[in-house]
């Protein structure tokens, strides 16, 4: 659709979208809650999400995720912050499942009982990922600034005893990568079916801390090779999957398969976003599902059609006889490292921007990377850098994390009801 960007055009005069060749949207991401026992180094939720205080209560989710299954979404990710913390989690399955999704339940494990996997279980959730930081009890709790390895352990079990496929989650950066194989062995003895075993991106709070997690090309390569082994060793008991990090690659992913392609996340508070982060990208508004339909926002907003086919591109990837591989990459990786999220996304070799990823690099080689003070994701952390950012404290790439002109919410409690 929209080749020459027709559907910016459209809008911009007051007039209908052409809806043909726009694809329905196959995944909702609904990330129910900010709330969150844990504080993980790596998380990828906003870092300003403390702006926000005032979660969609159930029956908007449940109007949320009709309209989404009306529209032809088929797989629901139920995720947060922590989306155990929500006790009306039952209520969203069973509807969810009751309207014909797959149901997936992404989860750290905190609040998970055997009463609770049963309810859920009855409520008719599909599939559980259940995410680790590390094989060992002192990383995992240092990384996400609590003590639950033993609990994560103790609810992997619970996965397994009421028959959910095993599906580990473990983000690998510089702190943890050399463990790998230790953490091949973990997910081994729990009997996991899959394990995803992806290399920490750099956006939110990965990105506030990437000095401290970029691994190294060696350490890189040495994970890559462990992995591959274990594969062969266990062929056929346990699938593997291994994401490269995009600081090591030539050229871009498909990210999100495409904007307002595939995907659909609905944020806490009702906004809706073609990808978790893309709130801190300048000049879009994005609507919220309080106020609109589901079906106006996919097709009809200005939000999720700004980056629809090749029209705003610029000379170098429109002209580029890759393009359809990588649409360009990722506007707010491009938009991150370049500041203009038109840019070709400078994991491209063809990028004048390149040289970024080899100077980022570079910086997390540095001896001071190793002593610089570590940013957990807590609601303090949020809304002490929206002041700092504010006060003209943050670099200018940090500075862009950040919603345009976000506040800390006056209400503590991200619920708000
Ligand atoms: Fe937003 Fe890639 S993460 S477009």
């Amino acid at each position: 659709m929209d080749r020459d960007g027709s559907a910016v055009k459209a809008i911009e005069s007051g007039d209908a979208v052409n809806r043909e060749g726009i694809n329905p949207p196959l995944w909702l991401l609904a990330e129910v809650t900010y709330r969150c026992p844990l504080h993980c180094v790596f998380c990828y939720n906003p870092v300003d999400y403390a702006k926000q205080h005032n979660e969609l209560s159930t029956e908007e989710w449940i109007r949320v995720l009709r309209e989404g299954r009306a529209m032809g979404a088929a797989q629901l990710g139920l995720s947060g912050g922590e989306p155990l913390l929500r006790d009306d989690l039952e209520e969203i399955v069973a509807e969810a499942h009751k309207l014909g999704y797959y149901v997936n339940l992404i989860t750290s494990g905190i609040g998970m009982t055997e009463a609770r996997i049963k309810a859920l279980k009855e409520a008719g959730l599909d599939h559980i990922q259940l995410s680790f930081q590390d094989s060992t009890k002192e990383m995992n709790d240092f990384l996400s600034s609590t003590k639950t390895f033993e609990l994560k352990s103790r609810v992997a079990a619970l996965i397994k005893k009421y028959d959910y496929p095993m599906v580990l989650n473990c983000v690998l950066h510089k702190l943890n990568i050399d463990h790998v194989g230790e953490i091949l062995e973990m997910a081994e003895r729990m009997e996991a079916d899959y394990v995803e075993l992806a290399n920490s991106q750099f956006y939110s709070w990965a990105f506030l801390n990437r000095d401290q997690l970029l691994p190294t090309k060696e350490q890189l390569v040495r994970a890559e090779q462990i992995t591959d082994a274990f594969r062969e060793k266990v062929k056929g008991k346990m699938k593997l999957f291994f994401v490269m990090p995009d600081y090591y690659s030539e050229r871009p992913k498909k990210c999100m398969n495409g904007w307002g392609n595939v995907f659909i996340t609905v944020q806490a508070d009702g906004t809706v976003l073609p990808c978790h982060v893309a709130s801190m990208l300048p000049g879009i508004e994005f609507p919220n599902a309080r106020d609109k339909s589901m079906d106006w926002i996919w097709y009809d907003s200005p939000a999720f059609n700004k980056y629809r086919g090749d029209g705003w591109m610029n000379d170098l990837c429109k002209t580029c006889d890759e393009k359809e591989n990588d649409l360009s990459g990722c506007r707010c990786q491009a938009y991150m490292l370049t500041g203009d999220a038109t840019n070709a996304d400078p994991v491209c070799s063809k990028s004048p921007h390149h040289h970024k990823l080899a100077e980022a690099v570079a910086e997390s080689l540095k001896p001071q990377a190793q002593v610089k003070p570590i940013v957990f994701r807590t609601d303090k952390d949020s809304r002490e850098l929206m002041k700092q950012r504010e006060g003209g404290d943050l670099t200018e790439e940090h500075r862009r994390l950040f919603e345009c002109g976000s506040v800390p919410s006056a209400d503590n409690s991200r619920i708000g009801q």
